[in-house]
């Protein structure tokens, strides 16, 4: 595997290439990358990695700071899944240069995580806009936990005819139902078994209001997931997954999406 921390000795390495299939990561390794890893390893082009938590994308800068970082250990991991490149830029690598395309951002970005994380979206498709013109891959892929943000980048990819296809790849699980996620590593044994008491209890209630959507009633589904443990919910809602629009009555494709805090720790999914 070879390390990158420039983006012109990267660029002549990719130039020698047919191309690169990218997975774009702020490192703390878990299993939702390593399916993404295999995923584009399968593909015909060299896989790329990036590790580079984007200051810009979080609205406080204490979460910023505490932000799961054990490069050592995901290096380690990079390697024996055999990845051909990894790139882990410094902050000028990546804003000491104008890109050539303006960020789009969707009308969609202002709701659920938008709403609740001021400037978070635009952070996130600033710094994935300038890693595309710095790598111009192929294929790019991205799980469906960040569903609003997978959503967002591909609405930023049509608007701007950029050649690079987005690949989304399904959500990986615990065994105990809750989305692998860098935050996980927060969480204590109590914490977890409460992240997993609210996963069960939602997916449950998924399934039914697909029967009847009387049964949604947000008031009382905070009230029960503060009663299974969580301190505070920023969201709870269904959207249908092609249009992001909110549904009203059930149809095939809504997924009910969710944020919530255990103490300090932010969750999201969407089942
Ligand atoms: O999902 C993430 O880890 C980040 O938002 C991304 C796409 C790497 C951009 O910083």
């Amino acid at each position: 595997m070879k390390i990158f921390k420039d983006k012109h000795t990267l660029q002549k390495e990719i130039l020698k290439t047919k191309g690169t299939s990218f997975v774009p990561t702020m490192g703390g390794l878990h299993n939702g990358h390593i399916s993404l890893i295999k995923q584009s390893k399968k593909s015909k082009f060299k896989t790329l990695v990036s590790i580079f938590v984007n200051p810009k994308q979080f609205n406080k800068k204490s979460d910023f700071r505490s932000y799961p970082r054990n490069t050592k250990k995901d290096i380690k991991l990079l390697k024996k899944l055999k990845v051909d490149y990894l790139y882990i830029p410094t902050f000028k690598d990546i804003y000491g240069f104008r890109p050539k395309n303006k960020v789009f951002l969707d009308k969609s970005s202002k709701k659920l995580c938008g709403k609740f994380r001021k400037g978070h979206f635009k952070g996130v498709l600033n710094v994935v806009n300038r890693f595309i013109e710095i790598i111009r891959p192929r294929y790019i892929y991205l799980g469906k936990k960040d569903y609003q943000q997978l959503y967002l980048i591909k609405k930023h990819i049509e608007r701007k005819k950029i050649k690079s296809k987005i690949i989304e790849c399904k959500t990986i699980r615990e065994n105990n139902g809750i989305a692998c996620s860098s935050r996980n590593i927060a969480l204590n044994k109590d914490q977890m078994k409460i992240a997993s008491n609210i996963f069960n209890y939602l997916y449950k209630l998924k399934k039914k209001i697909k029967k009847s959507y009387k049964l949604f009633k947000i008031s009382k589904i905070k009230r029960d997931l503060i009663y299974l443990g969580a301190k505070k919910i920023d969201y709870i809602e269904n959207y249908n997954i092609k249009d992001f629009k909110k549904i009203k009555k059930p149809n095939k494709k809504f997924n009910l999406f969710f944020a919530y805090y255990i103490k300090n720790t932010r969750l999201i999914d969407n089942i």
